[in-house]
């Protein structure tokens, strides 16, 4: 099938490059020319795993390529998916402004056009936008009718950050929310080759599947953080308590991790433009609205160990190993170490950090105020504490170089540590959810 990729962030690239994969003719398409150049030369311009292979592969192979004609992209395409930005405002509710500006473009783009296409909404959009918003666009700009002229469909997207490709090549479920049967028909054949439940359905029912989907998920986070507090008081180790409730299949084991709270692009995004959404139907979403006030309360976990063990901060070298929001990526956005180092910096610590990816992107927050070491030990040199606030691998083998360290205390923010070997080595181990004896 012939398919546009309408944005080329993370989801867009790796919806492209996928389906080219999946031996279908994509064009993608941005604004940016620097992007679109680097996506022709073959080079990925975000960190995800297998992503530039496989982009090389697809283009080597002559079933993908890059441009920022938005026109030509259109006209050449069966299935236009919609896969730009929907950042939030100042006051948290959702921006539609790429949203709107690609719907016009696309409506200008079809107005001329006599072949069936569908337009499928990727991007996170709340309930209601596709119908209210990009299809009132699409046809005020083309002079046409959805479900007569075009086909319109929302296909939420599912995938993790650093392991997207490996996400859209194996779906836990594809959600077709379709304005009509034959809309979702064709978007129904571009997936067939992925074994997974379909489950079809309306636009509106689609665009909430998404927001229930990072809701719940982002709930069972601070439930567990929740949990992993009332531990920290009672003496008892969260991480068995994750296992032993995991094992009920209607819990299971995913996504009780205790730490320092959730960080990234789509979490605190998401759960903020639902709870706003709703507050325009004059509803409160108390739960929701707890799952992101106990997460911004988790992120400052960590400054409060150091404030258990020294009273004044002033000159106190920080370790903290670990500034993306979470291992395998090199995004800070709503990263936890945000709050936790502004916060350190209020208290005059003196903070060197280490990250194995996000370095030059926390060099753009942070500037000069804190010290970017190039390893671990340089890292923990003559430090007086250490936080690991990212699930990086690497920070799971540093026992040995604890003697490193001024004062060998180390507060784990991701579980990297076994706490009895800790003790074994002399290291003064703090845990989410774990009491020192
Ligand atoms: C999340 C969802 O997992 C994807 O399904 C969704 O498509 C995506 O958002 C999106 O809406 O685009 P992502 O933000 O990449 O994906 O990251 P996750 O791997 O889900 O982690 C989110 C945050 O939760 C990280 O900061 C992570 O450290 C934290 N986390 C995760 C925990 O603290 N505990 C856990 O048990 C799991």
């Amino acid at each position: 099938m012939k398919v546009s990729i309408i944005g080329t962030g993370y989801v867009g690239l790796v919806t492209g490059v996928c389906l080219a994969d999946n031996g279908n003719d994509v064009v993608c398409v941005d604004i940016i020319k620097e992007k679109v150049d680097a996506i022709n030369e073959g080079r990925a311009i975000i960190y995800e795993e297998d992503l530039e292979q496989i982009l090389v592969k697809n283009l080597k192979e002559k079933r993908l390529r890059a441009t920022t004609n938005i026109g030509e992209a259109v006209k050449s395409a069966d299935v236009i998916f919609i896969s730009v930005g929907t950042p939030s405002r100042e006051n948290k509710a959702i921006d539609l402004g790429f949203i709107e500006n690609t719907s016009c473009e696309i409506g200008k783009a079809l107005k001329n056009e006599t072949n069936y296409k569908v337009i499928a909404v990727k991007s996170t959009v709340v309930p209601g936008t596709t119908e209210n918003v990009i299809i009132p666009l699409l046809e005020e700009f083309s002079d046409k009718k959805a479900g007569t002229d075009f086909g319109v469909c929302m296909i939420p997207e599912f995938l993790r950050e650093g392991r997207a490709i490996y996400d859209f090549m194996n779906p836990d479920r594809t959600i077709i929310g379709e304005y009509d049967k034959k809309s979702g028909d064709k978007v129904f054949e571009l997936f067939k080759n992925f074994s997974c439940p379909v489950l079809r359905t309306n636009l509106r029912t689609a665009e909430m599947i998404k927001y229930a989907s990072n809701a719940f998920l982002a709930t069972k986070i601070s439930f567990i953080n929740e949990i992993a507090n009332i531990c920290e008081l009672k003496g008892i180790d969260v991480n068995e308590v994750a296992k032993g409730i995991g094992l009920d299949k209607r819990i299971n084991p995913h996504f009780l991790h205790a730490g320092i709270g959730f960080g990234g692009s789509c979490f605190p995004k998401d759960v903020s433009a639902l709870i706003s959404s709703v507050y325009e139907n004059g509803y409160e979403p108390k739960l929701l609205k707890e799952v992101m006030e106990l997460n911004e309360r988790q992120k400052l976990w960590p400054v409060r160990k150091v404030n258990e063990i020294f009273i004044d901060l002033k000159n106190k070298k920080i370790a903290i190993l670990g500034l993306a929001f979470k291992g395998n990526s090199d995004d800070m956005r709503e990263a936890p170490t945000f709050s936790i180092i502004n916060l350190l910096l209020k208290k005059n610590a003196n903070i060197h950090t280490y990250d194995p990816k996000a370095t030059e992107n926390a060099k753009r927050i942070f500037g000069n105020k804190i010290n970017y070491c190039k390893n671990i030990d340089e890292c923990l040199n003559d430090a007086d504490v250490c936080i690991i606030a990212t699930d990086w691998d690497e920070f799971k083998k540093i026992y040995d170089k604890f003697n490193l360290m001024k004062n060998k205390i180390v507060i784990d923010g991701r579980k990297m540590l076994n706490p009895e070997k800790c003790k074994e080595l002399n290291v003064k181990y703090y845990g989410v959810g774990y009491k020192n004896e």
